[in-house]
């Protein structure tokens, strides 16, 4: 037996997965020999990423102002469903007794949904990993958070979302701006700079009181030299409590239908005093 996710696997190792006894699945670990060498890709099984996330602060989960995270290497995203798994259960609890921020509607726990969904950012090199939609490489990264949102709609909140609903809509421009194909190296074999810096990003600033969210773009660079000078390391971006400490540029304030309607933010990137160039 195979999940939905993992269709179209045929070759590789495979691992039952024991999390949920009464329905084993197998996880591909390995998708071939080839990609091991050239890539140094060995997916990480769920058990092994539960047991990581379990060591974070328990306030990583909190639904606004949502944690960010980057994954700098995501491989098709079992790191990332597992984090978006864990935020959604927190907007799910939160939504049932009635504590959301903004307001206790559906809409309003779509509106956090979206929240926890943009919190996350992914980068792999391999287009197959992120983008998917290849022989051997059905599904990728965006297509299995958007299915994952998709699920939680129908499941939590008995909303069937189609291609055209205004929340998918909404949550495939996100994951289209947040996982991203590039090479998050500095340097490439012959210590050639890899330009990681221009990466784009866009940040998400969600206001529960008004259900507007403002969208700032932002680089690689500016994310990675702030981070390295605060702390020394990567594992949250843009850290929630301290937003304004990145909001060195034009924001766009919309509500989030509008998100879909949002120019391309990815235009020229920034210089290095943080501006555009
Ligand atoms: C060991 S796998 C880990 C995948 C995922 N993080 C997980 O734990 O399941 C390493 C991943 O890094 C990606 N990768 C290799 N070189 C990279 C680079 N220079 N920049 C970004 N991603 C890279 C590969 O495509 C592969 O998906």
């Amino acid at each position: 037996m195979c999940s939905t996710l993992e269709a179209g696997s045929q070759q590789g190792s495979w691992k039952l997965n024991l999390a949920t006894e009464s329905q084993p699945t197998f996880e591909k670990l390995v998708k071939s020999s080839e990609r091991v060498r050239d890539l140094g890709e060995v997916f990480t099984p769920s058990t092994t990423v539960q047991e990581m996330l379990d060591l974070l602060p328990k306030k990583m989960w909190t639904v606004h102002p949502s944690s960010t995270f980057l994954e700098p290497s995501c491989g098709d995203g079992n790191f990332l469903v597992a984090i978006l798994e864990r935020k959604l259960g927190r907007v799910s609890d939160e939504f049932e007794n009635g504590l959301l921020p903004a307001g206790v509607d559906i809409e309003a726990a779509q509106f956090h949904a979206l929240e926890a969904l943009a919190s996350i950012y992914a980068i792999d090199i391999s287009s197959e990993n992120i983008i998917g939609g290849t022989p051997g490489h059905e599904i990728g990264a965006r297509t299995r958070l958007l299915s994952q949102f998709s699920e939680w709609n129908e499941l939590e909140l008995g909303k069937i979302l189609t291609p055209r609903s205004i929340a998918m809509k909404a949550a495939k421009w996100i994951v289209d701006h947040n996982l991203i194909v590039g090479n998050m190296l500095a340097t490439d074999t012959g210590g050639k700079p890899t330009g990681r810096e221009n990466i784009p990003l866009i940040e998400y600033v969600f206001n529960p009181g008004n259900r507007n969210v403002a969208l700032l773009k932002t680089t690689m660079g500016d994310v990675i030299s702030t981070q390295e000078a605060k702390t020394g390391e990567m594992l949250s971006l843009f850290p929630a409590a301290e937003p304004e400490k990145f909001w060195t540029g034009k924001a766009l304030s919309m509500g989030v239908a509008e998100i879909i309607e949002a120019p391309s933010l990815l235009g020229p990137a920034r210089n290095g005093t943080g501006r555009r160039a």
